[in-house]
């Protein structure tokens, strides 16, 4: 799929000859010719300067028209951790992009950097929407000629999938037929769906490949496998273009320090491990509780593959570029390497330069004890290899927003398009 946005979209039209002849004038006074060519002139400058006036103001929506040469995507659940540094990457490479979001556990702070990154119009939009309101989802479709649908809009947070089942059911699976009820509806063909390595389970055999049995063992990679699912069916009868990115453990963030993770203080105890390195270093939680150390692996400690959020985001990019009518693509997001909750404490110790309090605990029932991918598919059919692998790297650059940010993004505030 092109991302070109063109530069230069001068239309001019081209003459095929010398002069203009106009109705009545070819055999008319010479003298009159340069009195039709100012006319004429004068009636083209008008025009254009009208359309001009008329795409500016704001009347003419960019967002609701098919440009050639330009892809609009919508992003859903752009004002979240992935999300946001997708769409950033997106307007990067001059894409349009549309982010829908509920808010509920985004930030309006990431929507702002990005609107001020690019406020020209026709680049971004944000939509203030529930992708659960089916009337809103398809009026945002009806009134907008998206091109592809990167959908990240979830709740994803494993131990609050056991509390909260039916939530996860609702969010994840439910909303995205919801989703692909109306891009089938309103002809939108390409989609690239955010799955995860949950909907593995526990394998037996490591490192895990596309050809890995799925048997997920909570609800959030329950509901993500049933949506995978629903897309698969659906695309077996239709000329969609689908791929299901699968991704292992999302850490850092944006390298020119712009955007960040940023999770509500009340979804901290359901966190994930960076978050939990961070708000130890600030000092916010009093240490790190790792859960485990008699697993049979080298430390002792539970191994996991941690895949830098820039280079997740340009396996969405190289997927969108190679996603193909009637085809569903699978793709393992991950480095390929295994590395142990110690391995990580000590990297997060290194990149924040703070001695993080650690405390080893027994076991978590339900955590398994080894994680990692076999990214050879994505490697070799999207040309795709993650390039950030030192964590202590990707954390360093994480760890740099989080100090300037030790609030977030602040306060979300209002002003945006509601569906
Ligand atoms: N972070 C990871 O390690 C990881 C790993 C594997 C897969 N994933 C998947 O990646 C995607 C993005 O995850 P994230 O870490 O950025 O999460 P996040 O919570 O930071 O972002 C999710 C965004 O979706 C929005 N959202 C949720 N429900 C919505 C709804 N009903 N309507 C509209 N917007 C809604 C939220 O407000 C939020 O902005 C999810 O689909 C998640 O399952 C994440």
């Amino acid at each position: 799929m092109s991302p070109m946005f063109p530069a230069n979209r001068n239309r001019t039209p081209s003459r095929a000859n010398g002069s203009w002849s106009l109705p009545g004038s070819e055999y008319g006074d010479s003298r009159k010719k340069p009195h039709y060519l100012w006319r004429f002139l004068l009636t083209a400058l008008l025009t254009a300067a009208c359309i001009i006036i008329l795409k500016q103001s704001s009347g003419y929506n960019r967002f609701s028209h098919h440009d050639p040469g330009v892809t609009h995507v919508l992003v859903t659940g752009g004002a979240g951790y992935i999300g946001s540094h997708a769409a950033l990457r997106l307007l990067r490479d001059k894409y349009r992009v549309t982010i829908v979001d509920n808010l509920s556990r985004g930030n309006m702070g990431a929507v702002k950097v990005l609107q001020e990154m690019f406020p020209e119009p026709g680049r971004l939009q944000f939509i203030f929407a529930d992708l659960g309101d089916s009337k809103a989802v398809n009026k945002i479709f009806s009134e907008n000629a998206f091109d592809a649908v990167m959908h990240f809009a979830a709740v994803a947070y494993v131990g609050e999938s056991t509390l909260e089942p039916l939530r996860y059911y609702h969010n994840i699976t439910a909303n995205t037929l919801t989703v692909l009820e109306a891009m089938a509806a309103h002809g939108v063909k390409t989609l690239i769906y955010s799955s995860t390595c949950a909907t593995y389970g526990q394998p037996e055999k490591m490192p895990i490949t596309e050809e890995t049995p799925q048997v997920p063992i909570n609800p959030y990679g329950k509901a993500k496998k049933m949506a995978e699912d629903i897309i698969i069916d659906f695309s077996k009868r239709s000329n969609m273009a689908v791929m299901i990115l699968r991704y292992f453990n999302v850490i850092g963030s944006d390298p020119d320090g712009r955007l960040g993770e940023a999770p509500r203080p009340e979804l901290r105890e359901h966190g994930r491990i960076s978050g939990a390195c961070f708000d130890a270093a600030l000092g916010i939680i009093p240490g790190l509780k790792v859960r485990g150390t008699d697993y049979e692996t080298a430390d002792g400690t539970c191994i996991r593959d941690y895949i830098d959020v820039t280079d997740l985001v340009d396996a969405h990019v190289k997927a969108l570029d190679h996603a193909m009518p009637k085809k569903v693509g699978i793709y393992n997001v991950g480095t390929g390497k295994g590395r142990s909750v110690k391995e990580f404490v000590e990297a997060c110790k290194a990149a924040t330069g703070m001695d993080v309090k650690v405390e080893y605990l027994s076991r978590r029932p339900g955590d398994y004890a080894e994680v990692y991918s076999d990214p050879s598919k994505i490697n070799s059919e999207l040309n795709w290899t993650a390039q950030r692998t030192d964590l202590k790297e990707s954390l360093g650059i994480a760890w740099r927003w989080q100090k300037s940010h030790p609030k977030g993004y602040g306060t979300p505030s209002v002003g945006f398009l509601r569906a």
